[in-house]
């Protein structure tokens, strides 16, 4: 079982993603932590253990950067008012900041273990600058970057690179072990209605459909439904057979009109280029059906 550590910023598609970790069985949660981004941390942290109370899961939840390491907060605007779409009355969440040391005694404690970053990268960041050397004992999958396709804030950058690209540079350029999932593939894998309404109404699909409601008609116009940016990470880290990567070296840009951006050249991170969509959306729906 993959021992796992997720970085999120919930959000819909991260909330889908925890819904998927939490019932798809091939994964033990060693813990969450939680970042601005979609939202503010007091609401992407409630939001998260909004979603852990859905599949009863014990894992523990544990606060982080209120802010980007240098820029101001832009936070995104398909997730709904507080990041849950149309879910109302989320408990307020105490707000602890441990998220850094966390993330830091998970790698150091657990050989292997997969930090699953899905978020601005503001926390992960913030780790390797207390733990160095230590962080190499994991391996990170992210979701974040265009690299040769458009972006999705600007047309050169995706939202977790442009919200904190001081923090993406530096993750980018660390040597740990990368494996990178950039819009380029994340944008094959979309949720239609059909698909949504063709679920079970139990208890996480009514929930779904209510998070799901303006982030769809956000994205259903240009995508013909909800794309799936978190849970194909989510998916990938816990099975590649359906995925190509090229190694890349990612630089990324921290200023200017193209904040955010990708340089891709030959390099060591495990750049995710192909996927079948149906095998992961299959897999996806397989969970709540
Ligand atoms: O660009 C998509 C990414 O930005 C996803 O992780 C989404 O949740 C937002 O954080
Ligand atoms: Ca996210």
């Amino acid at each position: 079982m993959e021992k796992m550590l997720i970085d999120v910023d919930t959000g819909v598609d991260d909330a889908l993603a925890l819904l998927y970790l939490g019932k798809c069985g091939k994964c033990e949660i060693e813990a969450v932590t939680t970042v601005c981004g979609n939202a503010t941390v007091a609401n992407t942290t409630k939001n998260t253990k909004y979603v852990l109370g859905l599949l009863e899961a014990q894992a523990p939840v544990y606060s982080g950067a209120a802010r980007p390491l240098a820029k101001e907060l832009y936070t995104a605007k398909s997730h709904g008012h507080a990041g849950l779409g149309n879910i109302e009355g989320v408990p307020e969440a105490c707000l602890d900041g441990l998220a850094e040391y966390k993330i830091g005694a998970a790698v150091s404690s657990n050989a292997g273990i997969t930090i699953l970053a899905l978020a601005p990268l503001t926390n992960i960041a913030l780790a390797l600058g207390r733990y160095g050397e230590q962080m190499a004992g994991a391996r990170y999958v992210i979701m974040g970057g265009a690299v040769r396709d458009g972006g999705n804030v600007t047309e050169y950058a995706e939202f977790n690179f442009y919200v904190d690209p001081d923090a993406a540079a530096k993750v980018l350029a660390s040597g740990l072990d990368i494996t990178l999932v950039p819009l380029d593939v994340c944008r094959k894998l979309v949720l239609t209605r059909r698909q949504l309404d063709s679920l079970p109404e139990t208890t996480e699909v009514k929930a779904m459909k209510a998070m799901l409601e303006p982030y769809l008609a956000d994205y259903e116009p240009a995508f013909g439904g909800a794309v799936l940016y978190d849970p194909l990470a989510a998916m990938i880290a816990l099975d590649q057979k359906e995925a190509k990567t090229e190694g890349m070296c990612i630089q990324v840009e921290t200023t200017g009109g193209r904040r955010g951006s990708c340089t891709p050249t030959a390099g060591e991170v495990k750049v995710v280029t192909e996927i079948d969509e149906e095998y992961y959306l299959r897999e996806f729906l397989r969970v709540f059906a």
